[in-house]
């Protein structure tokens, strides 16, 4: 098979509230590192953080990063066609919406982030230390291919926790080749809720251990109106490979669909699509993602991507420079944003051993620099969230 355009997941980027709780949440209860403290390049009244895995992090084959993003009024909605253009941003920031801010997901939005463990032991360990940390926990459900828990960050976004095994190659030899149905003890119906409720480690667990600790992403999903038009989509215009075909455990008569961005199947490259055909659209807002970032190697294959992308027809953005990386964005069928990025590079404004201790501004805002710093400094965390 010719080698693919599409490396990687690069990335996600969500929407919050409160940027300060977010940090604390991650770095606090999850373990992550801040790699990048920022303001969004598309508008410097808008905060940004970017997380980095702190675990085995030289075996991945990437930098992989979540990213937030805050959109801060409690009574003024994000605008509807999300941050992508900087001239609508503007507007929009500046002449906000009345109404509410939360996301809602349906169709054309995400619906969780997937981070990945080794092993199941790992679920249980992360089921215990986030329920100790007052954090709400369903899991750890059967997937067949993997095992997993799930929780809210403090603005409401999933986020899921999964393990390698035992991995998507064990009921058939031709990955995505045939529709694979699911045992019915996996399914919801079929499965004990009460005894995954009830199953969590049997001791505290103060500090996060190697064993344990997050190892970068596991998979993303997000929901599609239409299956077999997202599988078109994604694997003829995007170049992603399908790997999976089969149900959605959660819902009688979804679909989940399975992509890998390359040949490795390792957890990180996967994409995934529960297919529910009678859902809503969703509604972009807080506690919510606003895209996912696929990775192509270089600027030369970011532009051929983007080339390739508007042969099919596909609207794209112009190629930005986001600062720690070169991307450009568009929309999936149901309208999803997503993004193509060149590999993240965050040592161009800060050292290696000091990334996340400041707030990195570009050339043009260092002139706003007190306005931006003392805009974030009045907006604390509200509560200070559980720690060690
Ligand atoms: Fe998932």
């Amino acid at each position: 098979m010719n080698r693919m355009i599409i490396d990687g997941v690069n990335s996600q980027t969500f929407v919050c509230s409160n940027i300060q709780r977010i940090e604390q949440f991650y770095t606090n209860i999850l373990g992550l590192r801040i790699v990048k403290r920022t303001v969004s390049h598309l508008d410097g009244r808008l905060p940004v953080t970017t997380f980095g895995f702190n675990s085995h992090a030289e075996e991945l084959p990437r930098m992989q990063t979540i990213t937030y993003l805050e959109w801060n009024p409690i009574f003024y909605m994000m605008p509807k066609d999300g941050f992508t253009d900087p001239a609508v941003v503007a507007n929009a920031v500046s002449n906000p919406r009345a109404g509410d801010p939360k996301g809602r997901w349906g169709a054309g939005t995400n619906h969780h982030l997937a981070l990945h463990v080794v092993n199941r032991n790992g679920l249980l360990k992360w089921k215990r230390r986030l329920t100790d940390s007052g954090i709400h926990v369903t899991g750890p459900y059967n997937r067949n291919y993997f095992h997993a828990i799930y929780f809210r960050d403090p603005d409401g976004a999933i986020i899921e926790i999964a393990s390698s095994e035992p991995g998507f190659g064990h009921d058939e030899t031709i990955l995505g080749s045939e529709f694979k149905h699911q045992p019915e003890e996996n399914l919801v119906g079929g499965r004990s809720e009460l005894s995954v409720a009830s199953e969590t480690w049997p001791t505290a667990l103060p500090s996060i251990t190697d064993d344990y600790a997050l190892r970068g992403f596991h998979h993303i999903t997000s929901i599609s109106s239409n299956a077999e038009r997202t599988e078109k989509f994604f694997v003829d215009t995007v170049g992603l490979r399908l790997i999976k075909k089969t149900e959605y455990l959660d819902e009688k008569g979804g679909t989940h669909y399975y992509y890998a961005c390359n040949e490795d199947l390792s957890p990180g490259s996967v994409i995934t699509f529960f297919g529910l055909p009678g859902y809503l659209p969703g509604r972009l807002g807080t506690g919510l993602s606003h895209h996912f970032t696929l990775e192509v190697e270089n600027e030369p294959a970011l532009a051929d991507q983007r080339a390739r992308l508007e042969r099919a027809g596909v609207k794209v953005s112009t190629i930005q420079d986001a600062i720690y990386s070169k991307l450009f964005h568009f929309r999936d069928p149901d309208g999803h944003i997503c993004a193509v990025s060149t590999p993240s590079d965050f040592t161009v404004d800060e050292n290696a051993d000091e990334l996340g201790q400041s707030l990195c501004l570009p050339e043009y805002l260092e002139p706003r620099r007190a306005e931006i710093e003392s805009h974030i400094a009045y907006r604390p965390a509200p509560t200070p969230v559980l720690v060690d």
